[in-house]
């Protein structure tokens, strides 16, 4: 167990979930290295902390423009790590993409090429290179916390993301076992997250009569929230929850139960 506070990456921190579990997590006092691709979005995320109050915490916080992508983009984000903080002991994989057309995805018959891979790149790839990038030191030092994000979709094929982001999300679930079991006597879990449908990010793209349709099909009776999420990432990545990995979590109101 560490005797200091967590020094946590975040992919895809200035999107939806991303800022919610960058402000989780500073909450509960970790050191934060919230990586973007987008870094111009990341005063989204500054002006959302400062208007709950998070500003307190934002000395513990760096942002870092970041391709997920890219191993050099990685070996960047992790000397700042060890620059600013220390080496990290949490990974949150966050970033994905679901690409839509005029709101909606294309059917798996008519998905290009290049778009195909674009979402392996981003949404398999990055999981891959992250924990390739940042495992090593959470081994030596005897203690890690790695979670991805997953999704409803990688569970049940999907409603809204089109075939090649529900084959991704189903990966995702396989590479958190694979290395959940490659990691587990070295201190290191690795486990995964589910979200349904939540009020956030990637939803914004799809309208609202569709979300109060989809709403109709959840037994809790509302979308999730990102704070549904952020608080099962902040309870995954918890010093204490040593005993859990390879696990999903469904955050999904009912849709899904298995
Ligand atoms: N919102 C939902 O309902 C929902 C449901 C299930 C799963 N998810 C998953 O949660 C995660 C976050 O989704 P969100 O809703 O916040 O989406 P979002 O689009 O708001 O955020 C995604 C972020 O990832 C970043 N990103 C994209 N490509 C990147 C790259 N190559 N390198 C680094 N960053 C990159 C984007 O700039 C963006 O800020 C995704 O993995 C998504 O698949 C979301």
């Amino acid at each position: 167990m560490p005797t200091h506070p967590n020094i946590t990456v975040v992919t895809g921190a200035a999107g939806g979930l991303g800022s919610a579990i960058v402000e989780s997590l500073l909450r509960r006092g970790d050191r934060v290295i919230a990586g973007d691709l987008e870094s111009a979005s990341f005063d989204r995320l500054l002006i959302a902390l400062e208007q709950n109050g998070t500003h307190a915490g934002a000395s513990n916080l760096i942002t870092v423009p970041h391709d997920v992508t890219s191993a050099e983009s990685w070996a960047a984000l992790r000397e700042r790590a060890r620059e600013k903080f220390g080496e990290p002991s949490v990974l949150v994989n966050n970033a994905g993409i679901s690409p839509k057309h005029n709101g909606l995805k294309l059917d798996g018959l008519d998905i290009p090429l290049p778009e195909w891979q674009a979402v392996l790149d981003v949404n398999l790839t990055g999981v891959f290179l992250g924990i390739q990038a940042l495992a090593p030191a959470m081994k030596n030092a005897g203690y890690g916390r790695i979670v991805n994000m997953s999704s409803l979709a990688g569970r049940n094929g999907g409603r809204i993301g089109g075939v090649h982001y529900a084959t991704t999300k189903a990966g995702v679930l396989g590479i958190t076992r694979a290395f959940a079991r490659e990691l587990a006597d070295s201190g290191v879990t690795v486990n995964a997250v589910a979200p349904g449908r939540i009020d956030s990010g990637m939803v914004a793209m799809t309208s609202d009569a569709y979300n109060e349709e989809y709403r109709k099909l959840i037994p809790v009776g509302r979308l999730g929230s990102a704070a549904d999420v952020a608080y099962t990432v902040a309870f995954l990545t918890a010093p204490d929850a040593g005993f859990i990995t390879g696990t999903t979590t469904d955050v999904n109101g009912g849709t899904h139960m298995q």
